[in-house]
């Protein structure tokens, strides 16, 4: 057996049964509680990766016998499952828990649950607890599952609940989800990662990489393509080194064939590709697989070598420009986006013109950009960091300047041609104007009645502005 196969913990079916009778409980204390149905309020700061977590939370607070609401005001129980990424994530997660203290004061009764990534970190944890009495359930990544028994004891003993379990992390199948949409959805194939880039949290918090088997996630998206949905994103911090865990060998793309074969009309998107672990076989299947979007999210994070290895990415620039030159020649129509963060501590000047000179090189559809924020507890934050955060924004502008350049070229480029498009949502604030998103991951906007939403449709584009692109239905 391959030496790096490691079993993760999965949650077998005794412990979920167990969770299934304190959801139980839980339901029969709401209904002597409440005359009527009580609601939640759950809200989601972070990745992909959480919003699924909390589409599975409100699938076991349905089961509870919830409902919810799209505000805290009047909400029984307010849950915020939260991302630990960068400082500022954290410090709006603190000010919109300390803004509910008031709401406590006058629903004393009212359940108030924090979760996710930040409270897997037991100094934050303990400084929710100790900073806000009022909260009433905290619990880490690893806890989910254990919801029903959590808020059993809060709702029948009165008491607080923290609980951070540590460990490698578990796979709970099973756990029902109510999701945000009924045509788009979210499918996690594994969770965690193993390769703890010198400045990243997530691998401290989400705990080791661990694949789902293939005939779970196989099962949910023939269901989910059963019942009409019309878009799968398969979700993962590394999707490229799925099933490593399972067989020893990287089985995303033969994943990706298995979905691209289950008859429908539906797109498949996935993120996030690491580098490092995207090979070309991967973007031949793409290349293959025609309900695969055209769309590469590849996060580069710095184009310079000596930053890359400081940030312990294991690929170096011209491997990653390789990799980009295969793709766009297999898939010419390909869309890419990156993340890229700027100010890595010890980054000079010099450095940061190769981060744009790839920019420019690869010219990207777009770029989530984001300054360096220490984390407590990865190397990183214990590196000189002798740049100002003030010229870091300087160079961060001389980024965005250039990127907006970059997209405006690439939207012009887009005025005239004919895009398949999933309609997704009414704009806002335009009546009468609906959003719909290319294979490329591009948005057009474009009159058309609200009944489209969830379907496909061509779309020409007719006018390309600075964020958005106008475009108007086509006859095909
Ligand atoms: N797994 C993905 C990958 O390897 O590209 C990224 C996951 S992370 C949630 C999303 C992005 O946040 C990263 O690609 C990185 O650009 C950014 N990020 C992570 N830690 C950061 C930090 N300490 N400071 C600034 N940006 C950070
Ligand atoms: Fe963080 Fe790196 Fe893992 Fe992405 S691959 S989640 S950036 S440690
Ligand atoms: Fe944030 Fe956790 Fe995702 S730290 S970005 S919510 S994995």
């Amino acid at each position: 057996m391959p030496e790096n196969i490691r079993f993760s913990a999965r949650i077998g079916p005794s412990e979920l049964t167990v969770q299934a009778e304190y959801s139980e409980k839980v339901r029969e204390l709401l209904s002597l509680k409440y005359d009527r149905r009580p609601l939640a309020f759950v809200h989601t700061y972070g990745c992909q990766g959480n919003v699924s977590d909390s589409e599975h939370i409100k699938g076991m607070l349905a089961g509870m016998g919830y409902g919810f609401c799209t505000q805290a005001e009047g909400a029984d129980l307010i849950l915020l499952n939260t991302c630990a990424v960068r400082e500022h994530a954290e410090d709006r997660v603190i000010g919109n828990i300390g803004a509910l203290k008031q709401y406590k004061a006058r629903r004393p009764d009212a359940v108030v649950a924090v979760c996710g990534c930040m409270m897997q970190q037991e100094h934050m944890a303990l400084r929710v607890k100790n900073t806000f009495p009022f909260v009433n359930l905290i619990f880490g990544t690893n806890a989910v599952h254990e919801l029903p028994e959590m808020l059993y004891t809060v709702l029948s003993q009165g008491r607080r609940v923290l609980r951070i379990p540590d460990g490698a992390g578990i796979i709970a199948e099973g756990i029902p989800a109510v999701r945000d949409s009924s045509f788009k959805a979210f499918i996690p194939i594994m969770y965690g990662c193993n390769n703890f880039c010198s400045y990243c949290i997530v691998p401290h918090v989400r705990g080791r990489e661990r694949s789902r088997r293939m005939a779970d996630i196989l099962t949910e998206a023939r269901d989910l393509i059963g019942r009409g949905y019309r878009e799968i994103t398969l979700l993962g911090q590394n999707v490229n080194s799925y099933g490593k865990d399972l067989t020893g060998e990287p089985m995303f793309a033969q994943l990706l064939r298995e979905i691209n074969a289950i008859e429908g009309d539906f797109v498949i998107r996935f993120m996030t590709s690491h580098p490092r672990d995207c090979s070309r076989e991967l973007i031949d299947t793409i290349a293959a697989c025609e309900k695969v979007a055209r769309h590469l999210h590849l996060p580069f994070q710095s184009g310079n070598d000596r930053v890359l290895k400081a940030m312990n990415r294991h690929y170096t620039r011209e491997k990653y420009l390789d990799i980009v030159r295969y793709a766009k020649e297999k898939i010419p129509d390909l869309s890419l986006t990156s993340d890229v963060i700027v100010g890595f501590p010890g980054e000079t000047y010099e450095e940061f013109q190769d981060t744009l000179s790839l920019v420019e090189e690869v010219a990207y559809t777009s770029l989530f950009t984001f300054i360096f924020s220490p984390r407590r507890g990865t190397p990183a934050a214990a590196m000189e960091d002798p740049v100002s955060h003030r010229e870091k924004t300087v160079w961060f502008k001389e980024l965005t300047d250039l990127q907006e350049k970059i997209a405006a070229q690439r939207t012009a480029a887009m005025v005239g041609r004919t895009y398949r498009v999933l309609v997704e949502n009414p704009a806002r604030g335009k009546e009468g104007i609906v959003c719909g998103r290319t294979s490329g991951n591009t948005i057009i906007e474009f009159p058309a009645p609200e009944t489209m939403i969830g379907s496909f449709a061509h779309v020409t584009v007719t006018q390309a502005r600075s964020w958005v692109l106008a475009g108007e239905l086509a006859e095909v």
